[in-house]
């Protein structure tokens, strides 16, 4: 094959991949119903890379593989928008959605009146323009914040990184949803609520203090510099809005919504045409009782008039249309006084400050503490006692202070909080290691820390021991009942019967909890001991990989980073941990009273480990993207080009320059016999 019927042979191939990949991102990204295995993905994503860096000249923007990679920016650039990003005028309460209906049907005079219900979606708001592509369909060319409404920020590298966002729409897919290839979309970015408390976890082991709330996540991460790391934060993006020339979709927004989801953008499923309050406001009571298991978070119900002729009659004011409103669930936020600041001596020691609040009701609960993290936060805030904050609570999470209010009514307290240099709980020398950010108490047997892993062990997440709370584990701490978490197994019926509110009803239901958390499993054990850094994910891997405590004490630095995640930190604080006699005596302890700590070891294969091939020519029985399949799936690595890394060239017919650089190299070259023979764990002489 000449150079030029070569290059014609990628660029056909490197097509066909791409429209491959993009229709399993959408399946996986959009309709959360994959075909493939990740594994396979990744092969075909792996074959795109090769190709494209093998012919740079086959790059096009819009190729999935360019979703990541882009260069840091040095900032964003601004961005005039076609049209000014409103915002909506609130309604609180039934009676006020009806007043907004009245005058809607008023101002409509006589035109059809239906509203579109749809999820008020707590992100931010992003504008996605879409241009005419060379394969006759559009392609993503500019993703711009809402910045003022007027001007936003050009953060296209970064919402390229957002799976659920289409780089790239098909001729096809447009005449479908009757598009033409040049319009904007206008929808939610958001931050899962597995995503952020992902990310939360990752910045505990940073030592960094948590992100506050998803929307503020999602707003940082938006504005990031570094697309990397946009991509690992993992946005979801809603579309919500169609503007074409400006204009929106004549045919009304339950048709834009429809029309979206043909593009292949992700449009929330929960949404219904309404025709009445009584509608509205069960659309709305329903949103509000299946807010907390969404996965994401809501702040309300956006409801938008249906018809366009209808909403241009309607109009707008100066900040927001009257044809949408958004009805706000009950504030998750609240305006408190601290009256004092405590500190509280965590399982590891650690001290965290907490602010000590005058009661406030927020979302359903009171609130009377909030967590300041650590020393740094609370300088961050200028927080002072007496101090008038601004406390907010999401989902299950845990309540905030995010900021200080400082006006006429919110005078600013007096009295600074200074760190204490003793540990409130045993008196010891509280210190601060270098480049951390916490104090901790030095004590080593203070008695905060046995309460807390105590109560840490019974936790849900954690061994799961349903009643082990706090007045119990105080009770067994103070009658000198338990010593350390292995205790806990030695309790007896009689025994517990004998505490302040317990009867035997109550005994033996803790009694079988805590013999059912025998079985809880290696995992949970592992993140039941408290080991630094070592959260759910991170026990998970780790038991996967070492499948039982006893390979997981064996293993030196070097094994515990092949776990994914597993870095120099974690490595080390798995290491000092297990050198303490106290804690393998924990180990033996819990082994004795027959806790299974064990774990379902994941196979993978090992054979090809630490190994990286480059595949040319074309093999006389497998595609490449088999091959690549195979050489995954035996642990291994692939990759586009040769270099010193490499540490086999599998090579076919017509191997052309890779063979070349490959014996220029001296790197050793396999035939796909070879490769086969690999594979099945037999020695190779290329
Ligand atoms: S419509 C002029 N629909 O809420 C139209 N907004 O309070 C304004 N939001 O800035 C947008 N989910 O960031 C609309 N389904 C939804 C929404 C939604 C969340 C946000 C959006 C907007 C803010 C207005």
């Amino acid at each position: 094959m000449d150079a030029r019927s070569k290059l014609s042979h990628a660029a056909q191939r490197a097509e066909e991949l791409r429209a491959e990949l993009q229709r399993h991102e959408h399946l996986y990204y959009v309709l959360d119903a994959p075909e493939i295995s990740d594994a396979a993905y990744d092969a075909r994503m792996n074959e795109l890379k090769a190709l494209e860096a093998q012919y740079p000249e086959l790059v096009t923007p819009d190729s999935p593989t360019q979703r990541v990679g882009g260069k840091p920016a040095a900032g964003f650039a601004k961005a005039q928008h076609s049209r000014p990003m409103l915002s909506l005028d609130n309604a609180y309460s039934p009676e006020e959605l009806a007043d907004w209906d009245r005058r809607v049907r008023e101002l409509a005079g006589g035109l059809p009146v239906a509203y579109m219900a749809e999820l008020k979606l707590d992100g931010l708001s992003v504008a996605l323009r879409y241009e005419v592509a060379a394969h006759g369909g559009a392609r993503l060319a500019m993703g711009i914040t809402r910045g003022d409404g007027q001007t936003g920020e050009d953060v296209t590298s970064n919402i390229r990184t957002i799976r659920s966002v289409p780089l790239s729409i098909t001729a096809e897919q447009l005449k479908k949803a009757g598009m033409p290839p040049t319009f904007e979309v206008r929808g939610e970015a958001v931050m899962s609520a597995a995503a952020f408390a992902r990310l939360n976890e990752e910045r505990e082991q940073q030592g960094l203090p948590p992100a506050v709330n998803p929307r503020n996540a999602a707003a940082g991460t938006l504005r990031t510099l570094e697309p990397g790391i946009v991509a690992q934060r993992r946005l979801d993006f809603y579309a919500y809005f169609l503007l074409v020339e400006g204009e929106y979709l004549a045919a009304g927004q339950q048709a834009t919504l429809d029309a979206l989801a043909t593009m292949g953008f992700r449009v929330n499923p929960n949404r219904k045409l309404l025709h009445t309050v009584e509608q509205m406001t069960e659309f709305i009571n329903t949103a509000e009782a299946e807010r907390d298991g969404l996965g994401y978070e809501i702040d309300g119900v956006v409801l938008k008039v249906d018809g366009h002729a209808t909403q241009q009659r309607l109009g707008y004011t100066g900040r927001a249309p009257r044809w949408a409103i958004a009805y706000k669930f009950t504030a998750k936020s609240g305006v408190t006084r601290v009256h004092d600041i405590t500190v509280q001596v965590g399982r590891t020691g650690k001290l965290t400050p907490v602010a000590e609040l005058e009661p406030v009701f927020i979302g359903g609960t009171t609130v009377s503490r909030a967590t300041l993290h650590n020393a740094d936060f609370i300088e961050r805030l200028g927080l002072l006692v007496g101090d008038w904050v601004k406390v907010e609570r999401g989902g299950d999470v845990i309540p905030k202070v995010v900021e200080v209010l400082e006006d006429a009514e919110h005078p600013r307290g007096k009295r600074h909080f200074h760190f204490p240099v003793q540990c409130p709980e045993c008196g010891s020398d509280v210190v601060r290691a270098e480049g951390e950010v916490d104090y901790r108490c030095v004590n080593a047997d203070c008695p905060a820390k046995l309460r807390e892993s105590l109560l840490h062990f019974g936790r849900r997440g954690v061994m799961n021991i349903e009643g082990l709370g706090d007045a119990v584990v105080q009770q067994l701490l103070e009658r000198g009942m338990v010593h350390g978490v292995a205790d806990l197994y030695k309790l007896t019926v009689p025994q517990l019967a004998g505490l302040e509110r317990f009867a035997e009803k109550s005994a033996t239901a803790l009694v079988e909890q805590i013999e059912r958390s025998k079985k809880a499993g290696l995992a949970r054990v592992l993140m039941g001991l408290g080991i630094r850094f070592v959260g759910e994910r991170t026990a998970e891997l780790l038991a996967e990989e070492f499948g039982s405590v006893d390979a997981l004490m064996a293993a030196n630095a070097e094994e515990l980073e092949r776990v994914e995640e597993v870095g120099p930190r974690i490595s080390q604080a798995i290491l000092e941990f297990f050198a303490q006699e106290k804690n393998r005596r924990l180990v033996e302890h819990l082994r004795e009273a027959g806790v299974d700590m064990t774990a379902e070891k994941k196979q993978r294969s090992v054979q090809l480990a630490g190994l990286t091939f480059v595949l040319t020519g074309t093999l006389p029985n497998m595609t490449r993207d088999e091959a690549k399949e195979k050489i995954e799936g035996a642990g291994g690595k692939t990759a586009g080009s040769v270099s010193k890394k490499t540490s086999y060239v599998v090579a076919g017919e017509e191997a052309g320059s890779k063979l070349d650089k490959a014996r220029e190299l001296k790197i050793p070259v396999l035939d796909e016999a070879g490769l086969l023979r690999m594979l099945e764990g037999g020695t190779v002489e290329p």
